[in-house]
């Protein structure tokens, strides 16, 4: 369950509620809500803030109890940082504090304030969109195969989010995305023995069966074979997990309208194959269906919006697994396009189902534009770092959109080019082109490779490997693109 968002319009100093959130700056200002919380308590936070206590720097969070002349319980003064740099990204970091800053109190409903703070270029809407998101981002566990570490503390329920009546469009897109987003989370978090092919394919089902229009579909190893798709069941070969091709569809816009169409890279364990990683780390290839689950979370999220758009939903879920029938370094591979391919690394195995997926889904659907996110390469990571998803793209117009879509969401992405100078380092003698690019531009050639099978159609590839999930040993997934996939839906039902 997501935190459920109200909207409000409270005076601060009287509102009964267990949290009132208000913010102050580095330099000592505070805002109007916390300004006002501070007169009605005799200036509370002002001599908090003489005293050094209440810094103003972002992440200092100091809890005021049962303040006299305040009706809240408790008053939570976040740091909102230098007031003159104060920005989308630091608003969106504050409001995350103030999220967690609440986590930890022994309280299941708060009021924020923080919505009121003005954002140079965002509006009200904005505001309160990105607080609801950040606090449901916060307030998410993961609990399906561990036990809560604090029972005593209560899980966040509701939030009342202080803002303008016409922000209310704000909040309904949040809940939305917040649903999107957890969907992805929940699936992409969830162990490799849990959340295989099949697992993937029940879960689009049940939420198939719970939303009126929306249909369900799937295509076993039987049918894929009858069909061609000899690239992604190459891959598929080595798992005692049989493959399974997802599709989900969603018609809310007009009929025999041309959809748009996601398609997300579904491992749902890499171990490399015969190329097999190393050992450190590997688990963390649980998360190589990330772009799958952000596809899915995305088209979540278009449904509860019940957004005039056709959209289709493709998810190819397979596990690459080493084997004695394992695909091999030397295979030569016939996709479902008919182009040959050279195995070189059986680690560089989602661009070979993404293939016969993005070569199906273009056939069936011949979608208006068509866009894959898959957890795609190490390389990308190395280029971006886990800020940016890689976007590669020959269309100009739609790389304009994805990266605006991003920029309003701050779930951003940064292009890459697909120049045709890099094609060449996919040549090889032996098929039609090569699964492995040699050392450089490793992300980019991927992106190349998955050109050569969206042809003339208006495609782009977002590489989420870096920014799917948080590493390390606690790292968990971050429904990332959803937002952006989200928002990019929404701005063409609004571009008409
Ligand atoms: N799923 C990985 C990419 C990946 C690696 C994502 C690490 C996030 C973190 C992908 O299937 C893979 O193994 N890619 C190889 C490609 C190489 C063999 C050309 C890689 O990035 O090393
Ligand atoms: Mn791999
Ligand atoms: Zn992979």
């Amino acid at each position: 369950m997501t935190v459920q968002f109200s909207l409000g319009s409270n005076a601060p100093e009287s509102t009964t509620t267990p949290v009132a959130v208000v913010g102050v700056y580095e330099n000592g200002v505070l805002t109007s809500a916390a300004a006002r919380i501070d007169t009605a308590a005799g200036g509370a936070i002002k001599r908090l803030v003489e005293a050094g206590d209440i810094t103003g720097k972002v992440g200092n969070v100091v809890t005021l109890l049962h303040p006299a002349g305040v009706a809240a319980a408790r008053v939570l003064v976040v740091g909102l940082g230098a007031q003159k740099t104060f920005d989308a990204a630091r608003y969106q970091r504050v409001t995350l504090e103030a999220a967690r800053a609440v986590g930890r109190l022994p309280v299941t409903e708060a009021v924020n304030w923080l919505p009121e703070v003005e954002v140079p270029g965002r509006d009200a809407a904005w505001r309160l969109r990105v607080a609801a998101l950040a606090t449901d981002h916060a307030a998410y566990r993961y609990t399906a195969t561990v036990k809560p570490r604090d029972k005593s503390l209560p899980e966040l329920a509701t939030m009342t989010l202080v803002g303008p009546a016409d922000g209310e469009a704000g909040l309904a897109e949040a809940r939305a995305i917040a649903e999107g987003v957890r969907y992805a989370k929940e699936l992409g978090n969830l162990p490799p023995n849990i959340c295989n092919p099949d697992y993937i394919a029940d879960q689009a089902k049940a939420f198939a069966d719970a939303h009126e229009g929306v249909t369900f579909e799937s295509l076993d190893r039987a049918d894929m074979e009858r069909e061609g798709f000899g690239s992604l069941l190459a891959v598929a070969r080595g798992s005692a997990n049989a493959p399974r091709l997802v599709i989900l569809q969603w018609n809310g816009g007009k009929d025999g309208e041309r959809p748009y169409a996601f398609v997300g890279k579904g491992i749902t364990f890499d171990t490399g194959g015969i190329s097999l990683k190393p050992g450190p780390g590997m688990e963390e290839m649980k998360f190589d269906m990330c772009g799958a689950a952000g596809v899915l979370g995305a088209f979540v999220a278009a449904v509860k919006l019940k957004l005039a758009v056709n959209l289709v939903c493709v998810v190819p879920a397979v596990e690459n697994m080493p084997d004695g029938d394992s695909y091999r370094p030397g295979d030569v591979l016939t996709s479902l396009s008919g182009i040959t391919i050279e195995v070189l690394n059986t680690d560089a195995e989602g661009r070979l189902i993404l293939c016969d997926a993005l070569t199906y889904t273009g056939k069936r659907f011949d979608p208006h534009t068509m866009i894959d996110a898959a957890t795609l390469t190490g390389a990308c990571v190395v280029a971006l770092g886990k800020h940016a998803s890689g976007l590669m793209t020959k269309d100009e117009s739609l790389s304009a959109e994805l990266l605006a879509a991003g920029e309003a969401t701050l779930d951003r992405a940064w292009r890459l080019p697909l120049w045709d100078d890099y094609q060449s380092q996919l040549d090889s003698g032996f098929a039609d082109v090569a699964n492995l690019g040699g050392k450089y531009a490793g992300a980019i050639t991927a992106g190349c490779f998955l050109s050569r099978f969206t042809e003339g159609r208006r495609w782009a590839h977002l590489d989420i490997a870096g920014t799917a999930w948080d590493e390390g040993r606690k790292g968990m997934a971050t429904g990332r693109p959803v937002p952006l996939l989200t928002q990019w839906l929404l701005d063409r039902v609004a571009a008409g």
